[in-house]
């Protein structure tokens, strides 16, 4: 139910960076302020509510930020409810993050992060009985209750680029090259950026690969008189087999279950390490390329800039009427505002019989688990 509108708004930026937060900034702000909504920006995620590190925000504070990446308000992975002081200390700062809310008047915290910042947000609302809102940011694309979260577009296209770079040198030299692209947890990068650059081979965490059935899409192309091939990793796609041990035995085997977990290994290099290990029988000449960080840097595309600006003029609105306690989500065409405690701690991973799957299947593009072609 709608509640008091916001007078004054507090907003951070929380979880790893991503291109269009600032355009997300901007969108908030702007909106906001013409709606008599006073803006503070807290620094660095949570931790700044925690310490009381904040500035009024005005006007000028959101010019010449739509292109630019990074945030101008920093962020950090903290959770108030189980922060780091000092080295070895994890402390509930819940009540200094309350307190601060309070003594800075905010009706509202608004949120922009990931899946952890949603999961957060919710935590402090409804231990702190503060309200909060949140708008969904990851190059991950896996905020769940969302189509899309902004950041996707841009790595998504810097992931492309580096992909069809990747192509000449491969053929050039006739080798299997590797890339490994960001995505711990969820495939949508890997699976999106490997379509579009017309990788060989699409890993994803969601899909335990077989290192037979992809060395087999390697062979097979090769007697097809390709001989070269691409293999787009996502950084949490792990071997089929880690899973089969694990599972056939018991007690003892859960904490190895637990190791083989998708997601679990976040080690740049790793997924793409594990899988020139698996092709090494082939003799075939590999490379490895890791993309790291570099897709998380620089300017948004304009479809990001669009959508981070959609969204914080939708936040406003939503602030002004006093609706709190939601994500503004993008559904098709609209803004929805979705209750958090419906989509915090859950994650949209990719279907296994998703139409870019079925895609991808279909034009022989191996993804590790079985012969390459359409299935239904
Ligand atoms: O923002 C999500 C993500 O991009 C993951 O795909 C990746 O594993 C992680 O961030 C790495 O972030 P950092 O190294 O900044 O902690």
């Amino acid at each position: 139910m709608a509640e008091r509108g916001a007078r004054c708004i507090g907003i951070l930026t929380a979880g790893g960076d991503c291109p269009g937060l600032n355009a997300a900034i901007r969108g908030v702000g702007k909106a906001a302020q013409a709606l008599g909504i006073e803006v503070i920006g807290i620094y660095d995620g949570f931790r700044g509510l925690v310490e009381n590190r904040t500035r009024v925000l005005s006007g000028d504070d959101f010019s010449g930020i739509l292109a630019t990446g990074g945030t101008i308000l920093g962020t950090s992975r903290d959770k108030p409810h189980k922060m780091r002081l000092g080295s070895d200390q994890v402390v509930d700062m819940t009540e200094a993050a309350v307190e601060n809310y309070a003594r800075l008047r905010l009706d509202c915290l608004v949120c922009l992060g990931g899946g952890g910042t949603m999961k957060n947000a919710l935590q402090l609302a409804q231990a702190g009985g503060i309200n909060v809102l949140c708008l969904p940011k990851t190059i991950d694309n896996d905020v769940e209750g969302t189509d899309i979260s902004f950041g996707y577009d841009t790595a998504l296209s810097i992931a492309t680029s580096a992909i069809d770079r990747l192509h000449s040198t491969a053929e050039s030299h006739r080798r299997v090259m590797i890339v490994e692209l960001m995505g711990h947890r969820t495939g949508w990068l890997t699976l999106g950026a490997g379509l579009a650059g017309g990788a060989d081979v699409i890993l994803l965490p969601e899909i335990p690969y077989e290192a037979d059935a992809v060395a087999e899409s390697i062979i097979a192309r090769d007697r097809r008189g390709k001989r070269f091939s691409i293999l787009a990793v996502a950084e949490g796609a792990v071997p089929k087999v880690a899973e089969v041990v694990a599972e056939g035995e018991g007690k003892k085997r859960k904490k190895d279950k637990k190791k083989a977990r998708p997601g679990d290994e976040v080690i740049p290099g790793a997924a793409a390490a594990r899988v020139v290990a698996a092709l090494e029988p082939l003799g075939l000449e590999t490379r490895v390329t890791v993309l790291g960080h570099v897709q998380r840097g620089g300017a948004p595309t304009p479809m990001d800039r669009i959508l981070a600006t959609k969204l914080g003029a939708k936040a406003a609105e939503l602030l002004a009427e006093g609706t709190y306690g939601v994500m503004v989500a993008i559904r098709g065409e609209t803004c929805e505002a979705v209750p958090l405690a419906e989509v915090a701690g859950k994650l949209k991973v990719v279907p296994p019989n998703h139409p870019l799957i079925q895609a991808a299947r279909c034009i022989g593009v191996s993804l590790g688990d079985q012969p390459s072609g359409c299935h239904s």
